[in-house]
């Protein structure tokens, strides 16, 4: 019988695993690099620790089985993850990839991809004709939905048919939203690709990537490529993520919960001009995310009426963190334009809509009075400091 997603996260169907191991209910963290052989030709099925780590390979089939992949591995990072996907592609490569990405995501393409002979086509996957851009030598189209950090909602099923028709991979990067309110796999994506520093590991305390694949051809591409380039998960933060996800259900929908109230609030106050939330009804995507997931998320951008006032809410917040990444119980509120897209230009910031006004919020699991209390006394300090209390 199909199990339902968060009794996934806490128990992996195979239960002779735990057996093996004395029953511990906490799956061992095998913090070996090497393994033994009883003989000539057997092995364990363990032989080297940048192949495989039991410890890592519990958590490869955890998430394989939550974004119903056959196989996942798992990375020291995500850009490790999506560096190594780029393997896939050769000198004369064509992709289109979305215009607005996580900046690392873009300098890894424009930056070094491109120095080994692939070439891009930026483009606003969610309102372009991106069947126009397809060349001959095109080989993939490369997503994330909701965006990083415009919030940009991309139809998956509407790309994956694009793909079929063209023998594209689509890949999706599914951070954002994590298994647990997407699929993109049982949407028609080949691969999904996660930044496991986020909702699966969820406590801001490790990093890690993974790619997830439902093609026998890409899992066996993949597993030779991570033998080869060695950028797999350590045991111990294989345990670390492993331990995450088993909250990832109640975190989600708790952090859901708060950002629905925080885009309430925000689109209260005179000085936000504008809020970006896929939960609210009048988000452009809103139709399609009710369509293509089972939620909407804790990401949230806002715009401030001014440079001055983003920077202040920046100084002055303490229980909110003014930090870069997402995804985990604290709330951290991040300045796009200096962190985490700081080295994409800025003419293709301004043209996604990133401005020096712009604020990203990746809503936690504390108390929404707490958070609301927070925002409401940065905002007022604020409008005081900047205009005596005559405007805001
Ligand atoms: C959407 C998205 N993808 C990938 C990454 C890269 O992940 P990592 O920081 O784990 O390398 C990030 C990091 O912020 C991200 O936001």
């Amino acid at each position: 019988m199909a199990r339902g997603i968060n009794t996934k996260c806490t128990n992996l169907e195979e239960d002779e695993q735990s057996v093996k191991n004395y029953g511990a209910i906490s799956y061992p963290i095998y913090q070996t690099a090497t393994y033994a052989h009883m003989g000539v030709g057997r092995s364990t099925g363990f032989d080297y620790s940048r192949l495989q780590n039991p410890t890592r390979e519990q958590l490869e089939k955890v998430v394989a089985s939550l974004e119903n992949g056959i196989d996942a591995i798992a990375f020291s990072t995500g850009m490790a993850a999506i560096t190594m996907m780029m393997e896939l592609f050769k000198p004369g490569d064509h992709l289109i990839v979305d215009s607005d990405l996580y900046g690392g995501s873009i300098r890894l393409f424009h930056n070094v991809s491109a120095k080994n002979g692939i070439e891009f086509s930026s483009v606003d996957c969610y309102k372009e004709d991106v069947e126009s851009f397809v060349k001959e030598n095109t080989k993939a189209i490369y997503i994330e939905t909701p965006t990083n950090p415009m919030m940009n909602v991309t139809d998956i099923a509407a790309m994956a048919e694009i793909a079929r028709r063209h023998d594209l991979l689509l890949i999706v990067d599914n951070t954002f939203l994590s298994p647990y309110f997407q699929n993109p796999l049982d949407l028609g994506a080949d691969i999904v690709v996660h930044s496991g520093t986020k909702y699966l590991g969820g406590h801001n305390d490790t990093l890690a990537g993974f790619l997830v694949t439902n093609r026998e051809d890409i899992s066996e591409k993949f597993r030779f490529l991570i033998k080869t380039v060695g950028s797999g998960l350590a045991p111990f933060d294989s345990w670390l993520i492993l331990r995450g996800i088993k909250t990832l259900g109640i975190r989600m929908e708790r952090s859901q919960e708060n950002a629905k109230q925080i885009a309430g609030w925000l689109k209260q106050q005179k000085a936000v001009t504008k809020v970006i939330y896929p939960g609210l009804e009048e988000h452009p995507g809103h139709e399609i995310m009710k369509k293509q997931a089972r939620g909407f998320g804790a990401m949230l951008t806002f715009q401030l009426e001014s440079k001055e006032f983003a920077l202040s809410i920046l100084e002055k917040v303490r229980m909110i963190k003014f930090a870069e990444s997402l995804g985990g119980v604290e709330t951290l509120v991040t300045y796009p334009t200096t962190q985490t897209h700081a080295d994409v230009p800025k003419e293709i910031r301004e043209k996604n809509g990133i401005t020096e006004a712009t604020l990203r919020m990746s809503v936690g699991i504390e108390d929404a009075k707490d958070l609301i209390d927070e925002l409401e006394k940065v905002f007022r300090e604020t409008e005081q400091e900047l205009y005596g209390g005559k405007k805001s």
